[in-house]
């Protein structure tokens, strides 16, 4: 844990761990989606309240969907989004929010989101096949957290813990470590929603929303279960393999993501001193399923394969079920370890997520914590 936190994401601010957070209800208990769901929307706040109209770090905006015909509190899967909360679905009941805006001639600034993007990412998120199934699905705009641009320290919710007249320290922490500290906020809230089973919590992410969804789950015990879709490299791949996106493609395009001590090790992948093997074992022993893409070379899939086999041994020492170390790579589209609490597969397609990843999500964490609708 100290590796990454000195080498990679950097140390989040005890001020930051213990803020306290006021959770502002947006919309309560209200049917959405043909019946199938009821939807809730709260405002987590962190510092001082926000003036009207601006565009508050500090505010996250969750997102959440329970299914209908649940008797009970159920398991639900959280995970940051990239397109804002409207996104996820096609959803007009969904509050609309500023979205940070990049364009190549303007610095980042944030805007209303267009109509067309309602339900842009609905094919990433399979929001009703996840209710259908008796799970419910939260979600926020990680953007909320941190704008995902080099030199927008000021607009993230990083500049709310300084101490001032502090100079940034080699593992202050960076934009994937405010996004991680966002997973475990959001889940801190979820755990408190009485629809929602406290020790059922499940995280996911993809890509760079991967890798934070990997270092949430390796910080915060509450995290139940990790979904890892192609969090790559400075994720779940190993960087010590050489192969796909290098320590220097990483400190150079995004400076923003990682710790000042990274770019130390620019150069010298192979001595990186905290890889991805030893970040999945840091979730042990809960239940870990990593997923790659086979045309995703940038991420490296059998780096992936390989980081989760090596991370099943700690699995194995604490006790749990994990896949076997000498496991070969499975072939394309054919999930391992989904009977054990490390499961994998490499899909085919490219780097996305996609209505099989969810399904063998979602069959992983049935069998896992058992079928939701015959609990
Ligand atoms: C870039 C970056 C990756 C990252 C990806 C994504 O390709 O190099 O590290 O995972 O963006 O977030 O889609």
């Amino acid at each position: 844990m100290k590796l990454f936190e000195d080498n990679i994401y950097g140390r989040t601010p005890v001020a930051a761990e213990q803020a306290p957070m006021r959770v502002e209800s947006v919309e309560g208990r209200t049917p959405a989606l043909d019946g199938l769901a009821y939807r809730e929307q709260v405002d987590l706040i962190f510092g001082p309240t926000p003036k009207p109209g601006s565009h508050a770090a500090w505010r996250i905006r969750v997102l959440l969907y329970l299914p209908a015909r649940a008797n009970g509190p159920v398991p639900v899967v959280f995970g940051l989004n990239g397109g804002g909360n409207q996104s996820i679905v096609d959803d007009p009941g969904i509050a609309p929010t500023n979205i940070w805006v990049t364009e190549d001639d303007q610095a980042p600034h944030p805007e209303t989101p267009g109509a067309d993007t309602r339900g842009s990412q609905s094919a990433q998120w399979q929001v009703k096949s996840v209710l259908s199934r008796g799970y419910g699905l939260a979600t926020a705009y990680y953007q909320d957290l941190e704008p995902d641009a080099k030199d927008q320290r000021a607009n993230s919710v990083r500049a709310l813990f300084d101490t001032p007249g502090t100079a940034p320290a080699a593992n202050e922490w960076g934009a994937i470590a405010a996004w991680a500290w966002g997973y475990r906020k959001a889940v801190s809230y979820l755990r408190t929603n009485p629809g929602v089973e406290a020790t059922h919590v499940a995280v996911t992410g993809h890509s760079r929303l991967g890798k934070a969804a990997d270092w949430a789950a390796a910080t915060t015990p509450e995290i139940s279960a990790l979904l890892s879709t192609e969090s790559g490299k400075g994720g779940q791949s190993v960087q010590r393999r050489e192969l796909g996106e290098t320590v220097k493609h990483l400190a150079q395009q995004f400076p923003h993501w990682m710790c000042p001590a990274y770019a130390t090790w620019v150069g010298r992948d192979q001595q990186i001193p905290a890889d991805g093997n030893l970040l999945l074992s840091l979730v042990a022993p809960r239940p870990l399923y990593a997923a790659s893409a086979q045309d995703d070379r940038w991420a490296d899939p059998k780096g992936e394969f390989l980081s989760l086999r090596s991370a099943a041994s700690v699995y194995a020492l604490l006790g749990t079920s994990a896949l076997a170390p000498d496991t070969p790579m499975s072939a394309v589209d054919q999930p391992i370890g989904v009977d054990t609490n490390t499961a994998y597969h490499i899909r085919s397609g490219k780097h996305d997520v996609t209505a099989y990843d969810w399904q063998h999500y979602l069959d992983f964490l049935d069998t896992r914590w058992g079928v939701p609708a015959k609990r």
